[in-house]
């Protein structure tokens, strides 16, 4: 049985583009900095599916662990028919944990990278069946749009792995004021938030000794090289990542250990010896910090779960008028 998905393109503007201006502009500011969200070509999106195995890397199987638990809860919370919306859906895996006991009535995909959106998505259909499966390419940092044929039915938005925390706290706010615009009265959002923990426990999961992080933060130099007019050299790079306790929050650089200058689309960069290129933050919350964000952007928590550890938290929030708190 062929089974289709219905594919949305939302991504207007060519994502190299974007690429293009978001590095010529990123490059040339103090400090050099670039969007995070340029990892994820096809190779950045399998190097962060290694990631999530990483023995370090403990996000992934700690949230994926407290969905398990809580899908239940979850489902109750959500009622069946309702339309998944995952943000980011990178490989769609996380959601599996919900379909069984969800039981929605559809599932849209979102995410920036194209091709790994489409088998991922066709790869759910086969699996689900029962499943109507959508997919919209589009930047979720950028306000988004429901397919006409989702906006009537009632909406559960999947933010899994703490992708808010590549916001800053105010833009993590203005991106949840744009969502709860999205979503009706009622709506949920049922959102993955790293914890403030042991920066020792923290900077271990951005420096995984297997290196793949590395390979991950660098493969951004490799697209440039690839995908624009460059000589850029990866190889004169190095990964760096550590906690910024004052902000809560991992950075990742590209660190230029000896001075150099780069060209890209006919213009020169020069770096001296130690200056870096900021390629992320992922920034930490602990419980109380994000319900008030959360709040702040007009949602009501009504359920949170987090692991014996306390190393991550999966909150469930909804529009509207505040409800009790449903599960401790
Ligand atoms: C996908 C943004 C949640 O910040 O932990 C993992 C990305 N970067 N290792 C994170 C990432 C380096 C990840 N998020």
């Amino acid at each position: 049985m062929a089974l289709a998905i219905r594919f949305h393109d939302q991504h207007d503007d060519q994502p190299a583009d974007s690429l293009r201006e978001d590095v010529l502009a990123g490059f040339a500011a103090t400090p050099k900095a670039i969007s995070p969200k340029h990892f994820y070509d096809q190779r950045g999106s399998e190097l962060f599916e290694q990631i999530c195995l990483q023995p370090e890397y403990y996000p992934t199987r700690t949230e994926e662990q407290i969905l398990r638990d809580a899908a239940d809860d979850i489902a109750a919370l959500a009622g069946p028919g309702a339309c998944l919306l995952e943000l980011g859906s990178g490989a769609s895996r996380k959601v599996r944990l919900l379909l069984e006991r969800l039981r929605p009535a559809s599932y849209l995909g979102i995410d920036i990278s194209r091709d790994f959106l489409r088998s991922s998505t066709q790869q759910l259909a086969a699996d689900y069946p029962w499943l109507e499966v959508h997919a919209a390419c589009a930047d979720f940092s950028r306000p988004l749009q429901l397919p006409p044929e989702l906006r009537s039915s009632r909406p559960l938005a999947f933010f899994p792995g703490s992708s808010i925390g590549n916001f800053t706290p105010v833009e993590a706010r203005r991106f949840l004021l744009n969502l709860h615009g999205l979503l009706p009265l009622g709506g949920g959002l049922l959102i993955g938030v790293d914890l403030i923990k042991d920066q020792g426990v923290l900077e271990a999961a951005y420096n995984d000794a297997a290196g793949v992080t590395a390979a991950f933060n660098l493969n951004l130099l490799e697209r440039i090289r690839s995908e624009l007019d460059s000589d850029i050299e990866p190889d004169r790079f190095v990964h760096r990542a550590f906690y910024n306790e004052a902000l809560n929050r991992i950075e990742m650089h590209l660190l230029s250990p000896r001075a150099q200058q780069v060209r890209i689309e006919g213009r020169r960069f020069q770096f001296a010896a130690g200056e870096s290129l900021h390629t992320e933050i992922s920034c930490k919350y602990s419980v109380e910090s994000f319900c008030d964000l959360a709040r702040s952007a007009g949602f009501t928590p009504r359920a949170l779960w987090t692991d014996p550890q306390q190393l991550f938290s999966v909150h469930y929030l909804q529009t509207g008028p505040r409800g009790p708190m449903a599960v401790a």
